[in-house]
């Protein structure tokens, strides 16, 4: 039931602050201000050598920021692959790694079959999945649910946020285990994620901002996506959501990747989209940003107020979003972007539901 919304996506878009919210505290013990996993069993993250993520679409651009947060957090070695690559490529893996699987609907061939590859060689094998009767959850040796609800928009949109939110969780939990993260610092972020229903649902008031915009994207045959850290993947996420519901032509890029080729597309006919969250790769971005301006392109930045005044440009359309500390921002970061998205191939009167050549759960390879 789509109640008051037109269609499911952007239900499900609104839904966000509700389930990541119960997904958090699922994970939150909130009157000690730590994370608990007791659905880890005997899986240890205090000794653990390696950790190998892998899964597809959306669900691997989740692993993709995750990657970041288990290496800061967890001091954490992480390999990551698409799931159709890592079946196939018969990667060597030493015997007691943790491998991580990720996946709404837990039924995706190629992610089922990296499963069972990574059992073959020998680790342990952990799923984030929403749906917990899946095949992927019952052959798992423990089970991080998410808590998004039925997500019924073929664009995964919920599932990300709630995938990120037990990512997160999950990689201060290890930080501890691993005796790398501070009491204080688990603290301190337990308290941000508990400021993350808030905190989306003032990301969700530029709507009416994107909307405006959305007109005008929905003329370019091609956009580009650009972030630096955690905000690559979402750069990636953006793009992606961006061409499966409106055929536009979209490519995310590693922002200090332009000058190594993509800049020679940028022209005025070009939209550039920047995703730039204050952290310590900001002014690098911001630097990006300036690249991109002076051969002419258009540029729309989603930062927050400091990053808007930095650029010192006047001819950037910005998407100003609240101030929000790094460690959390991948997950608000998410709402411009599927706001985007949607708008732009509603204004395109494509069917965003149910674009075409797209299935919901993939069970064939
Ligand atoms: C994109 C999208 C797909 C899925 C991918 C994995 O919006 O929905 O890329 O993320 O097919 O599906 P699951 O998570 O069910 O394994």
């Amino acid at each position: 039931d789509k109640g008051n919304y037109r269609h499911f996506m952007v239900k499900e878009i609104w839904e966000q602050p509700e389930v990541v919210g119960r997904t958090v505290a699922h994970y939150l013990d909130a009157s000690a201000n730590r994370f608990q996993f007791p659905e880890l069993g005997a899986i240890d993250f205090a000794n653990l050598q390696r950790l190998t993520i892998c899964a597809c679409g959306t669900a691997y651009l989740a692993g993709y920021v995750a990657r970041y947060w288990f290496e800061r957090l967890a001091r954490l070695p992480v390999d990551i692959d698409v799931a159709s690559e890592f079946r196939y490529r018969e990667a060597p893996m030493t015997p007691g790694g943790l491998a991580l699987f990720i996946s709404q609907s837990g039924e995706t061939a190629d992610t089922l079959a990296s499963l069972r590859y990574a059992r073959s060689q020998g680790q342990s094998i952990l799923s984030v999945v929403n749906v917990t009767t899946s095949t992927i959850a019952r052959e798992s040796d423990a089970v991080a649910p998410t808590f998004a609800g039925p997500e019924i928009g073929v664009a995964s949109t919920k599932a990300f946020t709630c995938q990120l939110s037990v990512l997160l969780s999950l990689a201060v939990y290890a930080g501890r285990q691993r005796g790398v993260l501070s009491e204080a610092e688990e603290a301190r972020i337990a308290d941000l994620m508990m400021g993350l229903p808030g905190q989306f649902s003032e990301a969700l008031k530029l709507e009416h901002d994107i909307e405006q915009m959305s007109r005008d994207l929905s003329r370019a045959r091609d956009v580009l996506y650009l972030g630096r850290g955690p905000a690559f993947p979402l750069a990636l996420e953006g793009a992606l959501k961006l061409k499966e519901i409106s055929y536009i032509h979209a490519e995310g890029y590693a922002a200090g990747e332009l000058k190594h080729g993509p800049i020679a597309l940028v022209d005025e006919d070009m939209p550039v989209i920047v995703i730039a969250p204050r952290d310590e790769l900001m002014d690098k971005t911001v630097s990006n940003i300036q690249e991109v301006a002076a051969r002419g392109g258009r540029i729309i930045l989603i930062g927050d107020g400091d990053a808007v005044r930095q650029t010192g440009l006047d001819n950037v359309a910005a998407l100003t979003m609240p101030d929000i500390d790094p460690v959390v921002a991948p997950i608000v970061y998410a709402a411009p972007i599927q706001l985007l998205a949607y708008h732009v191939a509603v204004f395109m009167g494509k069917d965003v539901d149910q674009p075409r050549n797209l299935a919901k759960s993939v069970t064939v390879e």
